[in-house]
């Protein structure tokens, strides 16, 4: 565990620097939630002009602190903080929390900066600036201007937001879903998102890792960091509107943006993602409380239809769709309930259901082997008592001694509802008042068991890879002060990475266009290669199908005439000859790369579907076979590829091949490589393969 995050965190000692006598200021404040949250270590106030604030001596200078401090919050305005860090590192502290705001965030980047070059030269790393403070109910330490510790639990919180985190402190009692440790991150000048992961993950106290995070500085980091936890990590994501996609180059770079690449790189991190702030609470109580869901099958137990039905939706919509029980458990079940019940799934015992039905069947299910997880809604009746049920399905679960499946429970019903799944909750049962909750808690602990296999997927390149002649390659651009390749070079930098291309060649002459045709076999496409000329279409620059030499003779002179007609002094390298590949289904692959995560790859199919419909998935590069096979199933398109209207199914497993290598390409050459598209890229049948028919490479400028 980093022994100097753990002195900023869960510090022996502590000062404030900026402590002030008057009540309402934020350097009073912290010192008064110090002393209320019961924190033990040494609390010592710090400011040249009072001796005493609350009952605690004040010093000068935290120089004159007798003994070691191992953590200061500073509280003075933004100019005097440089030379507090200094004395701090003279003092030997290890973490400096700066609440103080006035730095990056209002353009002064340089004092920031300054402030975390000085501090890491003494050893000691900065929490902000900007924040709000730090809170840790294990260690009964509020060392913020938050409030009051949150309800006690075994999450923690890490906020980029320090308004929302003061929020969410309040909201942890009115939700009652419990944290241990909430952290204001704000600025992130020096403490991020990756190091919080990686300490949290060491921390006894944490089961679960909940983010807000508004934008991330180092997103690979963040994904290797969480990509090697072992505690699940839920994300709520701010701020993902589309930027920068109408600025990009490409086709792929107008299809990207905030939201769908970040979507992409939690996933890979193993993350799951919250769609608001409720839906953080939601997930946090469910991953705090229950292991994940290792297998498909979900059984719902229900004393009311309506209740079932929604569920039922729900569970469909959260990819655990419900699938009736065998026949033997389904006799079973059958035992604890009215003969107008139904032992399908959902399990419905009706309105008569009481609380020795309830215990017997969660009892029986929870225990059943084929039953994965289980789902426990329940209607508040009459003739039935909530509490006395909330307690018959705690004791079952308990009486089944298991603890590696998940339960989720939810009451539907008034005060004494909530009531008895408050008691759910304190006890260790996630309990939600709406079924589709229950159900949306399950498909998370379902999406969080299949991210950690996915997880352990080894992302391997062990075909043969000519790095040297791609980068040749590029350098020829480079020194023709070229970032845009043409099609020809496009196509040897694919080839060098093992990507199946079509016979592409580059003839400077009439003679030598008939002599690669008559290499290739007919029909073949000629194609005019111009950095000058990117809409070749427009300029008259393809015609396609041509059949023998002749032709070959007339469309090479066409194309020439037509090109200088379109752009007189346009710079033509020559004329492509192309072998004309049988038509198959349209894809497309390309890159990006963000400015947060790197290299980026996209998948989608061409045509239609990517112009109009935007049918496109994201990651971020390099992917494991495993990862390329989820994009191309995830896409809404994904049965076209799978065979439609009697068609024969695509040549998946090379498609998922050359994805990989794609992605493996961009990766290796992402120093270069800004934009890159391959538009089509066919699919043939099964055991077919895949054909690059058009490349386009789009470097970094430098
Ligand atoms: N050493 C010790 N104490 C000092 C020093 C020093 N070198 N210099 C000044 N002080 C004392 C001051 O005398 C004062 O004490 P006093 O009340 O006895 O006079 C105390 O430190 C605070 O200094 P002030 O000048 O009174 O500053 P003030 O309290 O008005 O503001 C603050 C300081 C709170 C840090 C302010 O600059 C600031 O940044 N506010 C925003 C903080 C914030 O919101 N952060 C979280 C963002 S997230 C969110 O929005 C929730």
């Amino acid at each position: 565990m980093d022994d100097v995050l753990t002195g900023l965190l869960r510090p022996k000692s502590i000062a404030v620097v900026g402590a002030s006598a008057t009540p309402g200021k934020i350097g009073h404040t912290v010192v008064k939630n110090l002393i209320e949250s019961g924190y033990e270590g040494g609390i010592y106030p710090i400011n040249p002009s009072v001796d005493e604030i609350l009952g605690l001596k004040v010093y000068k200078s935290i120089l004159d602190v007798p003994g070691q401090v191992e953590a200061a919050t500073i509280t003075v305005p933004a100019k005097f903080v440089l030379d507090i860090v200094k004395e701090c590192g003279e003092k030997g502290v290890k973490g400096i929390i700066v609440i103080t705001s006035g730095f990056s965030e209002v353009g002064e980047k340089e004092l920031e900066e300054e402030i975390v070059r000085v501090a890491n030269s003494y050893g000691m790393r900065v929490l902000g600036p900007n924040v709000v403070g730090t809170l840790s109910n294990s260690d009964k330490l509020n060392a913020s201007f938050a409030p009051f510790l949150p309800l006690n639990g075994s999450a923690s919180l890490v906020s980029q937001s320090g308004a929302l985190l003061i929020a969410i402190d309040a909201i942890t009692y009115t939700r009652r879903i419990g944290f241990d440790k909430l952290v204001s991150i704000g600025n992130m000048s020096d403490v991020n998102f990756a190091d919080m992961i990686a300490w949290l993950n060491e921390d006894k106290n944490t089961n679960c890792i909940s983010l807000y995070i508004e934008g991330l500085k180092n997103g690979r980091r963040f994904i290797d960091e969480s990509a090697k936890v072992s505690k699940p990590i839920v994300v709520l994501k701010a701020g993902v509107s589309e930027h920068g996609a109408a600025a990009a180059a490409s086709h792929t770079g107008s299809l990207a943006g905030a939201q769908k690449i970040y979507g992409a790189a939690f996933q890979q991190a193993g993350t799951i993602q919250a769609t608001d702030l409720s839906d953080l609470f939601d997930c946090t109580l469910a991953l705090s409380l229950e292991p994940p869901m290792t297998g498909e099958n979900l059984l719902v137990i229900t004393n009311g239809g309506g209740v079932g039905v929604l569920a039922t939706d729900a569970a469909e919509k959260e990819g655990v769709p419900l699938k009736f029980a065998p026949e033997a458990v389904q006799e079973e079940l059958k035992k604890h309930m009215p003969s107008f019940g139904s032992a399908k799934n959902p399990v419905d015992m009706t309105g008569m259901a009481g609380n020795e039905w309830y215990h017997d069947t969660t009892k029986f299910a929870f225990a059943h082997d084929w039953v994965d997880g289980l789902v426990v809604l329940y209607c508040e009746t009459a003739i039935t008592n909530p509490m006395e049920i909330a307690q018959s399905i705690h004791k079952a679960i308990s009486e089944t001694g298991i603890t590696d499946k998940p339960v989720t429970v939810s009451f539907v019903g008034g005060e004494r509802s909530d009531e008895a799944m408050q008691w759910l909750v304190e006890n260790g049962i996630p309990a939600y008042n709406a079924p589709d909750l229950a159900v949306r808690a399950m498909g998370v602990l379902r999406e969080y068991a299949r991210l950690q296999a996915l997880k352990k997927e080894p992302i391997t390149n062990d075909h043969i890879v000519d790095q040297k002649t791609a980068r040749e390659i590029i350098s020829k651009a480079r020194k023709d002060n070229r970032t845009g390749m043409t099609e020809v070079e496009s196509k040897m930098i694919f080839k060098a990475y093992g990507l199946p291309t079509v016979d592409t060649r580059l003839a400077t002459s009439e003679d030598e266009a008939v002599k690669f045709a008559e290499e290739m076999g007919y029909p073949v496409v000629l194609k005019i290669v111009s950095p000058d000329i990117l809409h070749k279409s427009d300029a008259g620059g393809v015609k396609v199908n041509i059949k023998d030499v002749a032709s070959v003779r007339e469309t090479y002179n066409t194309i020439l005439k037509n090109a200088r007609n379109y752009k007189a002094d346009a710079d033509v390298h020559g004329i492509v000859v192309q072998e004309m590949a049988p038509w198959g289904t349209e894809t497309i692959i390309g890159s990006v790369n963000d400015p947060t995560f790197g290299a980026t790859v996209m998948f989608g199919l061409g045509g239609i579907f990517v112009e109009v419909l935007k049918d496109v998935t994201f990651r971020v590069a390099p992917i494991s076979e495993k990862e390329a096979s989820i994009m191309l199933d995830e896409i809404r398109g994904a049965p076209i590829l799978e065979g439609v209207r009697g068609e024969e199914p695509r040549d998946k497993k090379a498609l998922a091949e050359v994805l990989t290598k794609y992605a493996f390409m961009i990766t290796d050459l992402a120093d270069e490589i800004a934009e890159s598209d391959a538009n089509p890229v066919l699919v043939y049948e099964e055991g077919r393969g895949v054909k690059v028919v058009d490349a386009r490479i789009i470097l970094k400028k430098k």
